[in-house]
């Protein structure tokens, strides 16, 4: 039983988090309600005109007042309508606009989170956050509350009046309304249960169809389309089987409402005979009454239920925006550099590009192990270091530090011989061009694209960043040239056409460090030798952490650190390497031999 009460009171504790932006709508919302109490106290009025018209037309046989009669109803039952129309348009404003600003909000805290949220929260996770729960929560601040305003007064008037007029009679009627609750209540729990399984099968079918889509080729290829067709046909089938028991719930809770109004109605007709006999006006007021309480019980039990659903969503939600950045500025560095929707860019040093890892130690926020232990380097401004090594041994992990995408679990990491942590994110990111192995485009043109590096590049600019990474080809070749549309993630272009891309807004961005992540990884021979002849070009007079797994392109890097289980355990020139007879060497000549041998069967 406690629990039971727990339950039913945390949706109100819920709702507190809400009230925030609710605030803003106080006078739509006091006008949705003044005028959902106006349209319910005509409804009230109703078995009022029919029984003073049963006792006066009727059983008094006087038609005298019967034009004024007219008048007033339909003056009455005009109101009404006005009343719903305008509270109705009020509570569709707050929806729209309370869901506007929950989705802002949400937007506006997901731009300030870290590297890491995203790492650990699945886009379809953050996507839902975005759209499906502000849209619960809009809908409840505005049609739930209206419904039980509404609903809620209609009751508490016809209880007041009824007791006015006939005391015994009334509270003869209302012995049932606890039954009632009961009842529904009893159907409800279930079918807020159903309802729930229904929405997980739901989530289950649309990514199961989304996986059906993007992932068309890779099933195509490992021929389970039949073992696909056939998970699908299950959760739609289970879908079927649950939803078959949602109507059959709701069903049973309309014949129990029939029911139970039946039962308030015999009630009346059995006590009835109390009432004085040329009361007959009364008697049909009370069976008007007595009937219509019911409805708005329904719809209360309704609006708590959806109230404790919607608890769900406001938790996710708030949980969304009371997330703090791994990754966060201290307040005094936030007074001086500004946030990312303020930078005070006057307060800003120039960023020299010197970077050193002084004793760090590091663990994934949700990592379980130390990728980096006791780690030092000096990284002086204007060299070219190359990282290599196998897959999972630390090499991204080192240049997240150096972005701040992460911070160090112990040690500092020093940009400009100044703990990064002393300046803001903001004016770290802003001298730093990071190209990725998948590189992103946004959707919009190509020039649109390469403005996201410099919005202040000339077109002289854009061309001449476009030649150094021969890239100017890319452009050239499509319809509109640099207002070409590049579509949704640059979907468009090939993925080495995106690289090119890519590297040209890097340049325009004209970064002190520069970050490529095995930027030449998932591109063709071709693409790879253009590519590399752009990454030597515009390494120069910057800092430049590169990446490579292919060991033939970092031959000319000024140090080559090369890493295992997140320590260096080499490092050196090319051909020092080489004479080293280490791991470098080792790995250098197996891919050597691959390429060979590949290449052999190539020309064979
Ligand atoms: N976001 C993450 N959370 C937890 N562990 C991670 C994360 N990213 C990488 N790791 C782990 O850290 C180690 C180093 O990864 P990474 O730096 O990405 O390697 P590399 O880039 O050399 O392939 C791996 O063991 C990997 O499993
Ligand atoms: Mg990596």
């Amino acid at each position: 039983m406690t629990s039971v009460n727990e339950k039913r009171s945390l949706p109100f504790f819920g709702v507190g988090k809400v009230l925030p932006y609710m605030k803003k709508y106080r006078k739509t919302l006091l006008i949705m309600i003044l005028c959902g109490l106006m349209s319910t106290g005509v409804d009230l009025l109703i078995p009022q005109f029919q029984r003073y018209s049963l006792n006066h037309f009727i059983g008094g046989a006087t038609l005298d007042t019967l034009p004024w009669f007219i008048l007033i109803y339909v003056i009455a039952i005009s109101m009404t309508g006005i009343m719903n129309y305008i509270s109705c348009s009020y509570a569709m404003r707050t929806e729209v606009c309370v869901n506007r600003d929950l989705r802002n909000a949400a937007f506006s805290h997901l731009q300030t989170l870290s590297f890491s949220y995203f790492n650990q929260n699945s886009v379809g996770y953050i996507h839902a956050r975005v759209i499906s729960d502000t849209s619960r929560i809009g809908s409840l601040v505005s049609w739930s509350l209206m419904d039980s305003v509404w609903h809620l007064s209609y009751l508490v008037g016809a209880v007041v009046v009824m007791l006015a007029v006939n005391a015994r009679l009334a509270l003869m009627v209302m012995a049932i309304l606890p039954l009632i609750v009961i009842l529904f209540s009893f159907f409800q729990a279930r079918l807020i249960k159903v309802n729930r399984e229904v929405r997980e099968l739901n989530s289950r079918i649309t990514s199961d169809f989304n996986e059906g889509i993007t992932g068309a080729k890779t099933i195509k290829t490992l021929v389970i389309e039949n073992k696909m067709a056939k998970d699908f046909v299950n959760d739609t089938g289970a879908m079927r089987k649950k939803s078959v028991r949602v109507s059959h719930l709701r069903g049973m809770f309309s014949a129990t409402l029939n029911v139970a109004s039946s039962l308030a109605l015999a009630i009346v007709l059995w006590q009835g005979g109390y009432i004085a006999e040329n009361e007959v006006g009364t008697f049909s007021m009370f069976m008007n009454y007595a009937q219509g309480m019911m409805e708005p019980v329904r719809w209360l039990i309704d609006a708590i239920s959806d109230l404790i659903t919607t608890q769900v969503n406001i938790e996710r939600f708030s949980r969304l925006m009371e997330t703090q950045s791994d990754v966060t500025d201290t307040p005094q560095v936030l007074e001086k550099y500004g946030d990312s929707f303020n930078p005070k860019r006057e307060n800003w040093e120039e960023i020299q590009g010197d970077i050193e890892f002084r004793n760090v130690d590091f663990m994934y926020p949700d990592g379980d192990e130390y990728v980096l232990e006791n780690f030092s380097l000096k990284i002086p401004f204007g060299s070219n270091i190359a990282i290599v090594g196998e897959t999972g041994a630390g090499k991204s992990t080192l240049v997240n530090l150096v972005c701040r995408f992460f911070e160090p679990t112990k040690g500092q990491v020093l940009i400009d011989g100044r703990d990064a942590r002393e300046r803001s994110q903001l004016w770290l990111h802003s001298a730093i061009g990071y190209v990725l192995q998948t590189p992103h485009l946004f959707s919009g043109t190509i020039r649109e694209n390469l403005l996201y590096g410099n919005p202040n590049a000339t077109e002289e600019e854009i061309w001449r960043a476009l030649k150094l990474v021969s890239a100017e080809e890319v452009v050239n070749k499509m319809e509109k040239g640099l207002d070409s549309d590049v579509g949704e993630g640059g979907d468009m272009l090939s993925t080495g056409e995106k690289q090119l891309i890519s590297f040209a807004r890097a340049i325009l961005a004209d970064p002190r460090i520069l970050v490529l992540d095995e930027a030449t990884a998932s591109v063709d021979t071709l693409t790879e030798q253009k590519i590399q002849s752009a990454i030597e070009t515009i390494i120069k007079g910057r800092t430049s952490l590169v990446i490579a797994h292919r060991l033939s392109t970092v031959k000319n890097a000024d140090l080559i650190l090369v890493v295992r289980d997140g320590k260096i355990i080499e490092q050196g020139k090319h051909t020092e390497l080489l004479k080293a007879r280490g791991h470098y060497y080792s790995l250098y000549t197996r891919q050597y031999e691959e390429e060979a041998t590949s290449s052999l069967f190539a020309n064979a």
